[in-house]
């Protein structure tokens, strides 16, 4: 590999990188977690620190800090360096040729267009109307900065491709400019102009900070109420909309900290949160939350706060982000803002209550139940019907059996209708579970033989661990009785290692060593034992380890067993058909012989 990509992983700890992923816990001299990349109720995604490695026992998925980030990212490498170089303090030359990839000049143009405008919004005599705009809706310097919020000047002032030429200038490519979303074609004749005229500059980045898009609010002296108050920009080949969420580079480490995400519907109402000391607020935009959103938000946390107008009934595009976060399993709960029409307004009006408000969001149940009851009148036969049709959509909306039944018991005492039929009309309402979005694969489904592999695995690792068992296996277990051709190996060289140097001597150090030298392959197999060792041995004490290694071994000799006699089975089947007498009695014998055995090992 070039000797960048060394450098970026030096100054980098594995672990710093992938917890801003997912929440690793730490066993032994390992980490572990639940796998991003597949779905799982126990982790078996390991991380070491020593080996700066990774690796899921469940989908079998594993490698570096570069692959964890391009396989969590869906990026390509060039794209996964700039974004781990920057995060190392690692300087790239622009010219690199790894780094030429179409998308990394598109993040040029959008950051080069980002301080452009910004530093018009400072400088510009072009800008005064907007700086007067920033002052009234009372935004710090500072805040300015932190958003790199900017200007774009109308064309009055500064003709129609002020941006583009500035671009072109710095030497990109017209064409480049217009990928980036940041011009558009002019329908008559060749050439592009400027998208955004005369409005506010937001720029909008992922969670790495990389400015990939933009959303720009009309000046309110400007608009003619032709176009929107807010313009974005287009989907390209570095902005997803559905795939960014507002200010969440700003947001993360807090949302964490705080074990909460807020979120809002304004760009302006993330910033004022921001401004206001409340920084674990992401917008979505305007739009309802996306799956995708709702997974970059759970690497952070399970708990989310909306600002939303969302009811049980109503705005068909907040209820499907609330779907969408409910069968993701997130605790949901609903900011009710009295004060103002929006975040923004209520900050204005005081701080204070934008803190209140959040503390004080209900449950999305308690806010759906305290809607819905709102409406309706009890002692009216219809009204009880239609309030029941609605709360238990939203209750068979529950991932949680138990929530569930929380829930249905309440209405089954606000209505006084048992909760018996209550359920029965739960059930009979359920819609077949949803086709599963092609997002994560399951963990590869348990064959005789991949149960055998995790076996034997498992015992390796604990043997390895703990290899004051190696004489207990060595006794009782056959090299060949370990599935899998490496880990064959490894236990016929741990074997002959601890022959050759005896009981007392032995050092499993140096064993290490010795295998890092002669054996890379069995090596990595090792690291990769002694952290799934870790993982399963972390609850364990010695003795418990070392009843596991005894069933284990049982457990396998028990498989084997069993497989030899199913083919003595067909044999002694072909045998008969055959009419071959002496042979078919061998077989008997030998098939008896094994049977007692297999008996021997279920009464032990
Ligand atoms: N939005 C948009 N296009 C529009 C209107 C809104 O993309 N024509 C998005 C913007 O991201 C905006 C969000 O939806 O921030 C919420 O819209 P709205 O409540 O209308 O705007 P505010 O955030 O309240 O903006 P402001 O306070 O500046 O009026
Ligand atoms: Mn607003």
């Amino acid at each position: 590999m070039s000797s960048i990509t060394d450098e970026v992983k030096s100054r980098l700890d594995i672990i710093d990188i992938i917890s801003e992923y997912v929440q690793l816990k730490q066993v032994g001299s390992n980490w572990k977690a639940n796998c991003p990349f597949h779905n799982e109720k126990s982790p078996s995604f390991m991380v070491s620190k020593e080996k700066q490695i990774w690796h899921c026992f469940g989908c079998g998925e594993g490698g570096d800090v570069f692959g964890f980030v391009m396989k969590i990212e869906g990026m390509e490498f060039p794209e996964a360096l700039r974004v781990l170089a920057n995060k190392a303090g690692v300087k790239l030359e622009r010219q690199d040729p790894v780094l030429a990839s179409q998308r990394t000049r598109l993040l040029d143009i959008t950051e080069i267009a980002a301080r452009f405008y910004h530093k018009i919004l400072l400088e510009s005599k072009d800008a005064e109307i907007a700086r007067e705009y920033i002052k009234g809706r009372e935004l710090k310097d500072e805040t300015v900065e932190n958003f790199l919020l900017g200007f774009a000047p109308r064309v009055e002032e500064a003709g129609w491709d002020l941006l583009n030429k500035y671009l072109v200038q710095k030497g990109f490519k017209e064409n480049e400019i217009f990928l980036a979303g940041l011009s558009v074609k002019k329908e008559r004749g060749s050439g592009f102009y400027d998208r955004f005229r005369g409005r506010i500059i937001f720029p909008i980045a992922d969670l790495h900070g990389n400015i990939v898009g933009f959303t720009a609010r009309v000046l309110p002296q400007f608009d003619d109420g032709k176009m929107g108050k807010y313009i974005n920009t287009p989907q390209t080949m570095i902005y997803n909309k559905s795939q960014v969420l507002y200010g969440l580079d700003k947001a993360k480490q807090e949302i964490r900290k705080r074990d909460l995400a807020v979120i809002v519907e304004g760009n302006m109402d993330v910033i004022a949160s921001h401004q206001a000391g409340v920084a674990n607020v992401v917008a979505s935009s305007g739009t309802a939350l996306t799956l995708e959103q709702i997974k970059l938000l759970k690497r952070y946390t399970p708990n989310l706060a909306l600002s939303f107008d969302a009811d049980p009934a109503g705005d068909q595009a907040s209820e499907r982000g609330i779907d969408v976060a409910l069968r993701e399993a997130m605790n949901l709960r609903m900011i009710v803002i009295t004060s103002g029409k929006d975040p923004d307004e209520c900050i204005k009006k005081n701080p204070e209550d934008w803190i209140a408000t959040i503390r004080d969001a209900k449950s999305i149940m308690e806010y759906y139940f305290d809607k819905t009851l709102a409406k309706t009148d009890l002692t009216k036969v219809e009204d009880k019907k239609k309030t029941a049709k609605i709360l238990l959509g939203a209750i068979a909306k529950l991932a949680d059996k138990v929530e569930q039944t929380h829930w249905l018991q309440k209405l089954s005492e606000i209505l006084n209708v048992p909760e018996q039929i209550l359920r029965d009309v739960l059930n009979k309402g359920k819609k077949p579970a949803p086709a599963e979005t092609p997002s994560k694969p399951e963990a590869k489904p348990k064959t005789m033989d991949h149960r055998e592999m995790e076996l034997g695995e498992r015992l390796m690792s604990f043997i390895l661990k703990f290899p004051l068992n190696l004489e207990y296996a060595i006794h009782h277990l056959e090299p060949t009785l370990l599935p899998g051709d490496d880990l064959n190996e490894l236990y016929k060289e741990l074997v002959i290692y601890y022959t050759e140097i005896g009981e007392l001597e032995f050092d499993f150090a140096e064993f290490r060593q010795k295998m890092a030298l002669n054996n890379k392959k069995l090596a990595d197999l090792t690291n990769v034992l002694l952290m799934l060792g870790d993982k399963d041995l972390a609850e364990l004490n010695a003795e418990e380890a070392e009843n596991e290694i005894v069933n284990i071994i049982k457990y396998l000799k028990r498989d084997y067993i069993s497989r030899e006699i199913k083919k003595l089975e067909s044999e002694i089947k072909k045998a008969d058909k055959d009419k071959n007498l002496s042979v078919g009695n061998d077989l008997i014998q030998e098939f008896n012989k094994l049977i007692e055995e297999l008996a021997k090992l279920n009464k032990e």
